[in-house]
């Protein structure tokens, strides 16, 4: 098992190895006063968990509510939210009680968003369920759901009391999901860490799960810890991102994020190389890195629609988008481009 401090407005341990959603119980009541643990999950986590979170919280001494809402992106919005605290109202939940999210990143944004705002504020515990929720969403307190104007426009920073990542759940993840959250593992191994790339290289999807997971909870932790409010060097994770969310939204959300940020990886490379501002060698370590995972690297869609979507990235400051740049495996650059010249960027790497 790794135990992995962060450090930031709330410290707290992230938890990486398997069979830990049996100590969920004692986790909590170690944790805080709680006397009901209300868990959060969707369709397809909870039949597969949920008895065993209840299990654990309820021989611990905890009274536990849970809601469940249909899996999907398309849960993560408003009317959802408010079901939920809603919900968690007529149950009488106190502050001194816990919120537990069970689930994928879905789960887990939403359910940061409810425990940041319920009653102004209550515990929440992240049990990330996906790869991509374990290395990336459930770190870091960024929480939210999506508006009808874009993803996660609506949401609040709010550090979770503990992180329990049990690795066995991952067992049941369909390889196409798991494959999503590779594109994230990757793209640490890009962004920060070039031994974590030459091992994601050689073992591909065969990676030493626990060992790769907690390296990118600690370099999650390191940026976090950096820049807690994403002013700065956080920005970096949006590697792939822009441009990313623009084959997102132009696919109607058919193409998954996962897939999405592995195309917008490919195309700021292409133009990186273009650009003179990575070389040969990196632009086709990272297309072959991305080829070895069978994630996908091109699109049908425009630079002009791949550009419109850009420009109402949250990452934009006004005149300009905040690119993020490869400059060499374990290296780049937060570069701001005027809007004007987003366009030409793009293209370049198609
Ligand atoms: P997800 O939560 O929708 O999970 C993907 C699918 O896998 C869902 O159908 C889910 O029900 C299913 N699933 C989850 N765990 C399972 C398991 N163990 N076995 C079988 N099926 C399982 O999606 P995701 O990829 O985990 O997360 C994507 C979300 O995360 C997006 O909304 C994105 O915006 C958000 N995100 C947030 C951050 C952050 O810092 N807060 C970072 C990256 C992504
Ligand atoms: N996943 C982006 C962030 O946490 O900043």
């Amino acid at each position: 098992m790794k135990d992995i401090t962060v450090s930031v407005s709330k410290t707290y341990q992230v938890k990486i190895g398997s069979g830990l959603l049996r100590s969920l119980g004692a986790e909590v009541t170690s944790l805080c006063k709680a006397s009901t643990a209300a868990i959060i999950s969707d369709s397809n986590v909870w039949p597969l968990y949920g008895k065993a979170a209840e299990e654990s919280l309820t021989s611990a001494g905890l009274k536990v509510i849970s809601y469940v809402f249909p899996a999907g992106e398309d849960s993560k919005n408003g009317r959802v939210y408010l079901e939920i605290l809603n919900f968690l109202a007529q149950n009488k939940l106190t502050r001194s009680d816990c919120i537990v999210a069970l689930g994928g990143g879905v789960v887990g944004d939403m359910t940061g968003f409810v425990a940041a705002t319920y009653l102004r504020g209550i515990a929440y515990i992240q049990v990330p369920t996906t790869l991509l929720a374990a290395v990336d969403s459930s770190v870091g307190g960024k929480t939210a759901i999506d508006l009808d104007a874009g993803k996660n426009l609506a949401g609040a920073f709010y550090q979770p009391s503990l992180v329990l990542c049990d690795l066995d759940t991952l067992s049941t993840l369909p390889e196409d999901i798991f494959r999503d959250g590779c594109a994230e593992v990757i793209k640490y191994g890009i962004l920060y860490d070039k031994e974590l790339f030459a091992l994601l290289a050689k073992d591909g999807l065969n990676f030493p799960r626990e060992a790769v997971i907690s390296r990118c909870v600690e370099l999650k932790r390191d940026v976090v810890t950096d820049d807690e409010f994403d002013t700065g060097a956080r920005m970096r994770l949006n590697l792939g991102h822009t441009v990313g969310h623009g084959v997102e939204a132009g696919s109607h959300y058919t193409v998954s994020h996962g897939k999405a940020v592995a195309i917008g990886t490919a195309i700021v490379t292409r133009a990186a190389e273009k650009y003179g501002i990575c070389d040969r060698k990196t632009k086709e370590q990272i297309l072959a890195i991305l080829a070895l995972f069978g994630l996908p690297t091109a699109t049908a869609l425009t630079a002009d629609q791949l550009y419109l979507s850009a420009l109402s990235d949250k990452k934009r400051s006004s005149g300009s988008v905040n690119l993020i740049i490869p400059e060499t495996i374990g290296c780049c650059r937060i570069a701001p481009t005027p809007t004007h010249d987003v366009k030409s960027f793009i293209q370049a790497g198609l």
